[in-house]
């Protein structure tokens, strides 16, 4: 799937603009608070209805208007959402999505941007987050027991901090969670696995370095022991007034040559597994959907040098759009055909 064009109409500092794409390689320059980043943010939010810079849907409304529009067109159906200061509507080819897991992951897309890097040192429950989003596209089965996982966790959590434990109601949170834990394990298991076949020859090849690198998932237990380490947690449960035990303290951490990445590897390494990482994700997706992301590049390519840049654009698959953004166009290396997108400073007013 490609983007053909996209439209932007009251949508951060834009008031109205289009964008058409080519197929394969599109670069959009301009200068520091053009709106490069508002550009990938919106394609990100139709892919997953949220942005990755807000977690307010009304900072995307430009500033004195009621409502932004979004729409995206692909070379098979068009996209779109409308954000207004209450709540947001999405269209697939006109028609009104009531449910956002029939729209999220539609439009496939990844972004890579440079605060990606803090991945690495952030909190479990932001890598937990990117592990959702990420599963969550190809998988409907997962974002349906993780939804429905989070609003049991919800309410067993309350039922913790009452006085007087209700203890049937809370060994019936415990055994209708059991399946949506069993689901949301096994998917992620089948997610690190694959990514783990796929990271260490991309790594290998954008890289030019023959390093090891292995993603650790670290689970809340073995499937077959949730049933019991659920009932194992009770007590502890009772005792700090909330939900011990579960997939909602999962995390994975990276290791290059068997150590903690952390530990031993350089920023410039970092940034290389990080992008192994993403491109790893593409190919996962790619392979269950069969369909391929569109790859978004937010201030990524300046940050490498000339021989990694070269590495990485042709280590992009065959048929992928991509869309780098850049603040100079002479900073990169590139000798592939491509499409300019420039914007200008006088398009914000
Ligand atoms: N809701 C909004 N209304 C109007 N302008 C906005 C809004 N949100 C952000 N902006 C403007 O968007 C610009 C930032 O765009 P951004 O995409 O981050 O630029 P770039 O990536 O090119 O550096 C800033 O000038 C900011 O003031
Ligand atoms: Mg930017």
């Amino acid at each position: 799937m490609y983007i053909k064009s996209l439209g932007l109409s009251d949508y951060r500092n834009y008031s109205r603009k289009t964008v058409n794409f080519d197929r394969h390689l599109n670069i959009i320059v301009g200068k520091n608070g053009t709106g490069k980043t508002n550009i990938l943010e919106s394609i990100i939010f139709v892919s997953n209805t949220k942005s990755f810079r807000t977690n307010n849907d009304r900072d995307l409304i430009r500033k004195g208007e009621e409502f932004a529009r979004i729409d995206l067109n692909t070379n098979k159906d068009s996209y779109r959402v409308v954000i207004n200061k209450r709540n947001k509507s999405l269209y697939i080819n006109n028609n009104l999505i009531n449910r956002s897991s029939q729209f999220i992951g539609k439009v496939n897309a990844i972004l890579f941007k440079p605060s990606d890097l803090e991945l690495f040192t952030q909190s479990p429950s932001e890598r937990r987050k990117l592990l959702d989003i990420e599963i969550s596209k190809i998988s409907s089965r997962y974002i349906q027991s993780l939804l429905n996982y989070n609003s049991l966790l919800k309410d067993k959590n309350r039922l913790l901090k009452e006085e007087k434990i209700d203890e049937v109601l809370f060994d019936v949170f415990n055994e209708s969670m059991v399946p949506m834990i069993k689901t949301i394990i096994a998917e992620r298991e089948k997610f690190f696995e694959a990514i783990n076949r796929y990271i260490n020859p991309i790594y290998r090849m954008i890289s030019g370095k023959q390093s090891d690198i292995k993603i650790t998932y670290k689970k809340c237990s073995e499937i077959e022991f949730v049933e019991e380490e659920l009932k194992k947690s009770k007590d502890r449960d009772y005792y700090y007034h909330y939900a011990t035990y579960g997939p909602h303290h999962d995390d994975y951490n990276f290791n290059m040559d068997g150590y903690d990445i952390n530990s031993i590897a350089s920023q410039g390494q970092k940034r290389m597994v990080l992008i192994a990482f993403k491109f790893a994700l593409v190919k996962y997706v790619q392979n269950e959907t069969l369909s391929t992301p569109i790859v978004l590049l937010d201030d990524i390519l300046s940050e490498l040098d000339k021989d990694n840049q070269e590495r990485l654009l042709n280590s992009i698959p065959e048929n992928t759009q991509i869309i780098i953004t850049n603040t100079d166009i002479n900073n990169l290396k590139i000798d592939k055909e491509y499409r300019l997108i420039e914007l200008k400073e006088e398009e914000n007013v």
